[in-house]
């Protein structure tokens, strides 16, 4: 009997994947907009098979190379990309060979290219017959599942670790929490997980930091909804601390910025652990995320003032009371959270990087005089690149007399989190279960 919700799911995952890699839709987006067409259950299926294909697309694409006489018309490329979710599947998931063959054609019939059946059929059986998955890699991309430009930035940037990152980047994300403090400790929130039956740990040198054995449904979460905890990586959780432990030395109260806010995670855990000593003015360009950014502080029944703003335009936004912190946790290019979103490897393209380094240093620019003497602007990026790190920061050091590091870490154990740069810090993706992430602490030096 022909299992059609199966190859529905099928269908669905070839279209949403299509629009990723021929559409240049972001993975979330295309899942968010196509998941309504398949029953709930075969949700996380779904899920799956797009990221699973998209995170090894150089991969599977050149299997397909090897499978096809030649390509598939333009107006066929759904079809690549089902054929990719059926090799996907007999490679890396547990569904024997012959239910990935079934459902896979009869999903071509669905995505209404009769025609291609054959097709697809002949290469998916061609596939299991010949052992092609066990064949070397024909090149350095398809052997690491990464577009050739973001290799070569890598072997460049990281010549002894890019191997690792890479590796890293293939990988599944843990899921990260973050115990609210003011609540509860992350040893308090740990128990009451495990009373629950779900497996977690802590982290040296995070504090607030608990990595679940397995990802969890929020709705599993004890005391969730009322803001006893959060879902955020623990490399990001760095950066509340490390302002705070610079801006609260000695004056309270202290006024801070969080420059690029939304959806406002790091806004959430500066007001966790500042309490009433900070003030808080969370801003974000994007209009359409300034609603998540005071979501997210109800549940966590904390207060900022929330605007919609350019933070390379303060005079439209300041109102000339010089802040004590600054965070700028800059727009970049998210190569140190490839794991937890495959698709930038297929969105990305190397001429963003200037763009977006040029972007990242007209806000240091812009944000540095809104900032008081003695006070610390912390630079953050999910990034692994140079250009939009070091570089950045770097160049900003060299052109401002009254801008010096401040390299002193929040505490010992995150030091062996990161490694140094020529200015800043670099947590690579991978390291202890982390994302990657870059941090530089700017300090305004104090009028003599
Ligand atoms: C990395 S995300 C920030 C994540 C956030 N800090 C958190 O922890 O939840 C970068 C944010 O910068 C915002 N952004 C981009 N350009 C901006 C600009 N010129 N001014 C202010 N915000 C900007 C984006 O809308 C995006 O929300």
């Amino acid at each position: 009997m022909r299992n059609l919700a199966g190859a529905k799911v099928r269908a669905v995952a070839a279209e949403v994947a299509d629009a990723v890699i021929s559409g240049g839709q972001s993975l979330d987006a295309a899942i968010a907009q196509n998941e309504h067409r398949i029953i709930a259950t075969d949700r996380s299926l779904l899920r799956m098979l797009c990221y699973g294909s998209i995170r090894h697309h150089w991969q599977l694409q050149s299997w397909i190379d090897q499978l096809v006489s030649k390509p598939l018309q333009k107006r066929d490329r759904v079809v690549n990309a089902l054929l990719a979710i059926g090799l996907y599947q007999i490679v890396e998931m547990r569904i024997p060979d012959h239910a990935v063959v079934s459902e896979t054609v009869e999903a071509v019939r669905q995505l209404k290219r009769p025609k291609l059946a054959g097709l697809v059929n002949a290469c998916l059986r061609r596939f299991v017959r010949d052992k092609l998955a066990t064949a070397s890699p024909g090149n350095e991309q398809s052997e690491w599942n990464h577009p050739g430009w973001l290799i070569e930035t890598l072997q460049r940037d990281w010549p002894d670790d890019w191997h690792a990152i890479l590796g890293a980047n293939n990988e599944r994300a843990p899921m990260w929490l973050r115990a609210n403090i003011s609540r509860n400790t992350a040893d308090q929130y740990v128990q009451r997980l495990r009373k629950t039956g779900i497996d977690a740990e802590l982290i040296a040198g995070i504090g607030e930091a608990i990595r679940l054995g397995e990802p969890q449904a929020i709705e599993n979460l004890p005391g969730f909804a009322s803001g006893d905890v959060s879902v955020q990586d623990a490399a990001a959780q760095i950066a509340a601390r490390w302002l705070l432990s610079d801006a609260l030395s000695g004056k309270t109260p202290v006024r801070v910025l969080d420059a690029c806010a939304a959806p406002g995670g790091k806004s959430g855990h500066l007001l966790e652990l500042g309490g009433e000593q900070i003030s808080l003015l969370a801003i974000d360009s994007d209009e359409s995320r300034i609603s998540s950014i005071s979501e997210n502080l109800q549940r966590i029944s904390r207060d900022a003032t929330i605007i919609a703003g350019d933070a390379s335009k303060p005079k439209t936004w300041w109102d000339e009371v010089p802040f004590d912190g600054i965070l700028l946790d800059a727009p970049c290019s998210a190569s140190g959270v490839i794991r937890r979103h495959p698709d930038i490897k297929l969105l990305r393209r190397a001429s963003d990087l200037a763009k977006l380094a040029a972007c990242q240093y007209a806000m240091l620019e812009a944000l540095w005089p809104t900032l008081a003497p003695g006070g610390t602007l912390l630079y953050a990026t999910c990034s692994v690149f140079a250009v939009e790190n070091d570089n950045v920061t770097g160049q900003f050091l060299g052109n401002h007399d009254d801008a010096i590091e401040n390299h002193v870490l929040p505490n010992n154990n995150i030091r062996d989190l990161m490694q140094r740069k020529t200015c800043g810090f670099q947590v690579l993706p991978g390291t202890a279960g982390l994302d990657g992430f870059y941090y530089a602490a700017l300090q305004k030096k104090k009028v003599s």
